[in-house]
């Protein structure tokens, strides 16, 4: 039954990486891995424990059965598992010989994006701390790790909070993916603050760079799926998250809101991108953490209501951008 395990892993990690597949078939995929790590954790999605965030000072986290269901986003588990793959390769050709050191910060009750790496790299090669503060999502995640054989691959599991935690190891690699769009809700930027001054000289953050900016959005582009045409226009940034740009609180931002709008392009957004690593990216819409924020829709005449609207980030209890408008 283990062993089926490990199989089962290693056909649905070669699906899910394929290059050039139908993204039929990597959702698919994803779906499968879902079902996959559910039976081996035990996962029991009606029981009230599993369902219950937990709000912390630093943001909201997610119940266990929600945090597994990301996995379902299938795109990013795609991305951010080809994107640590990529660091990994990189820092192995950097740091030839060195053991690295993976923390991974926000795990839930599989650790997906770390896990099927345990196909494709030795335990010699990498190794993980794996940080969950929701006490179910870690009993789990022990569950689910040592089901899929991978426990060689564990440097430490700990429940613990991922914005206090100090490593007592270099670390070579962070990953994280404690976000929704725009940054909202979940402590992603609490938590990068953290670790990035934790990161051993050439070590990699993932994702490399989360930008947040300001513009017009056409959702009927989107909607009647006319590549050729462009959705966003006038993107103003806002915010970069990133090695070199990380702080909890950011300056206020002011962005001009245009008098006029054009063809179909009603919808003032907060657009989130996402570098994972490299060329591999999130780009708008490609993933619920990169679906636009729709913050103002002009008026049957055209026009918005306001001229300039203020953005500040804030990190605390409800993370995000605290926003106010200039009015025509
Ligand atoms: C969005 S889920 C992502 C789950 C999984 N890593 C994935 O990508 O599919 C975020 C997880 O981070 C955990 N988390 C949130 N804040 C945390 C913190 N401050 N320290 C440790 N874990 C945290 C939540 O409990 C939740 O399990």
């Amino acid at each position: 039954m283990h062993v089926d395990y490990r199989l089962t892993l290693r056909r649905l990690t070669d699906a899910l990486l394929q290059p050039d597949a139908p993204p039929e078939q990597w959702r698919q995929t994803s779906e499968q891995l879902f079902n996959l790590l559910a039976a081996a954790a035990q996962l029991e999605p009606d029981m009230p424990a599993h369902r219950a965030d937990i709000f912390l000072s630093s943001g909201k986290a997610l119940a266990p059965v929600w945090a597994a269901m990301c996995i379902k986003d299938f795109y990013r588990t795609r991305q951010f598992i080809l994107g640590l793959k990529a660091a990994i390769e990189t820092l192995s050709a950097t740091m030839p010989g060195t053991r690295l050191h993976i923390l991974y910060a926000g795990t839930g009750p599989f650790a997906p994006l770390a896990l099927p790496l345990t196909i494709l790299f030795t335990p010699e090669t990498i190794q993980f701390t794996l940080l969950e503060i929701n006490p179910d999502s870690v009993n789990m995640l022990k569950q689910t790790w040592a089901s899929f054989f991978a426990d060689s691959y564990i440097r430490e599991i700990l429940c613990t909070d991922a914005t206090t935690y100090k490593a007592s190891q270099p670390v070579h690699i962070v990953v994280s993916e404690t976000m929704q769009r725009a940054l909202q809700e979940e402590p992603q930027v609490a938590i990068t603050a953290n670790l990035v001054p934790q990161i051993a000289p050439g070590g990699i953050l993932i994702p490399e760079k989360i930008s947040i900016s300001a513009g017009l959005y056409n959702f009927q582009n989107t909607l009647k799926d006319q590549p050729e045409k462009q959705d966003a226009t006038q993107q103003t940034p806002v915010m970069d998250l990133s090695m070199d740009q990380y702080a909890l609180e950011y300056p206020e931002i002011i962005v001009d809101i245009p008098e006029e709008v054009e063809n179909g392009y009603t919808q003032f957004c907060l657009f989130t991108e996402i570098r994972v690593f490299g060329h591999i990216v999130l780009q708008t819409g490609d993933s619920g953490l990169t679906q636009p924020k729709i913050l103002l829709t002009a008026g049957n005449n055209g026009k918005f209501h306001a001229r300039k609207m203020r953005f500040q980030y804030v990190s605390g209890r409800n993370p995000g951008f605290r926003t106010s408008i200039d009015l025509a």
